[in-house]
């Protein structure tokens, strides 16, 4: 299959028409979309991303006001979120009408919805009589894209058309959250809508899940090897390690500075000290880095507030991998 990246709405409603797979843009990054509500073509985002089957999918819809079509049960928490968050980088966990695949939650009776800002994607889903499932269009494990030519990379051949509406502006996945028996908000994936945020509208704390070892995680963006460089990444203090680390390639990532280190090659994310502007450039600069071949990376801890706590995340996930 020849994969086209191109800025025609009309030929992905087509193809989404047609039950094919097309990759979308989003403000958070790029998804692999297909008709949420026909199993075969969601199949094929399985397929294509050789994405295990117990890991369920996000459930794309172009307003808020649709979700009642999808959800049997809104809390009033939600409706709160929703009235203030969405369209936006906010994923809700909700019970799942009947019209949704048991294929999109991989059996469970939460459905994951979300309704994204970027103009384009908004555009495609307002023509479309159905909502779209979307994992992030990478391949499993792998970084998100934030960019159509990262979808290219990673998905080259098992796409038929990428809808390129830019970069990504979040450039961080969306914040996941769950409701418990009591209607409090549950957040399971820390990303591009701060806790912060959630937390000055709802005028109190939110809760993270407590989980055993033992217990399987509910979202993958919980599992510890995810959104993983090919490079080994460590993170601490980037002059502190460079020692460590004599006569190998090494490439930084830090917040704002730079360090008196000619051997290191160094990305900052935000020499102004922005955490969203940062977090805008993780993911890609983590691609550029890739694409260097250095031996390993030095990331710094961000400041553990904003963004900076999703940033810090990604960097945690990206570095379990080489840990035993
Ligand atoms: O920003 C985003 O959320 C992007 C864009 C494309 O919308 N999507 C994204 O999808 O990050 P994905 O599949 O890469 O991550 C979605 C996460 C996974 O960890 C999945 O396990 C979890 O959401 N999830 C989806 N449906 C769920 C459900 N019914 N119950 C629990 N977790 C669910
Ligand atoms: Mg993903």
């Amino acid at each position: 299959m020849e994969t086209l990246t191109g800025t025609d709405i009309d030929k992905a409603q087509a193809l989404l028409e047609q039950g094919c797979l097309v990759a979308i843009p989003t403000e958070t990054v790029y998804g692999l979309a297909a008709n949420a509500l026909d199993p075969e073509a969601v199949l094929k985002i399985f397929e294509a991303k050789q994405r295990p089957q117990f890991n369920p999918l996000i459930v794309h819809i172009s307003d808020w006001a649709e979700a009642q079509q999808y959800v049997s049960h809104i809390p009033a928490t939600a409706q709160l979120l929703a009235k203030e968050f969405t369209p936006g980088p906010l994923t809700f966990l909700l019970p799942k009408k009947d019209i949704i695949p048991d294929i999109i939650t991989s059996g469970s009776p939460l459905v994951a919805l979300r309704v994204p800002a970027h103009p384009v994607c908004r555009a495609l889903l307002s023509r479309l009589s159905f909502p779209l499932a979307a994992p992030s269009a990478n391949e499993f494990g792998y970084i998100s894209p934030t960019l159509a030519a990262h979808v290219q990379q990673s998905l080259e051949g098992k796409v038929a058309y990428i809808l390129d509406g830019g970069a990504a502006t979040v450039g961080l996945e969306s914040t996941i959250i769950g409701f418990d028996e009591a209607e409090e908000v549950i957040v399971h994936r820390v990303g591009g809508l701060s806790i912060e945020q959630l937390e000055a509208v709802l005028g109190k704390k939110v809760q993270f899940p407590v989980r055993t070892q033992e217990q399987a995680p509910l979202t993958s963006g919980q599992l510890k090897s995810h959104y993983a460089p090919h490079t080994a990444l460590y993170t601490g203090d980037i002059p502190a390690l460079a020692l460590r680390f004599p006569g190998k390639k090494i490439a930084s990532i830090s917040f704002s500075a730079s360090y008196p280190l000619e051997h290191v090659q160094q990305f900052v994310l935000s020499p102004g000290g922005s955490l969203t502007e940062a977090a805008g450039n993780l993911f890609r600069v983590m691609r550029e880095i890739d694409a260097l071949q250095a031996d390993i990376i030095l990331a710094e801890i961000f400041p553990d507030e904003g963004l900076g706590r999703a940033i810090n995340d990604r960097l945690n996930r990206a570095r379990a991998v080489f840990k035993p």
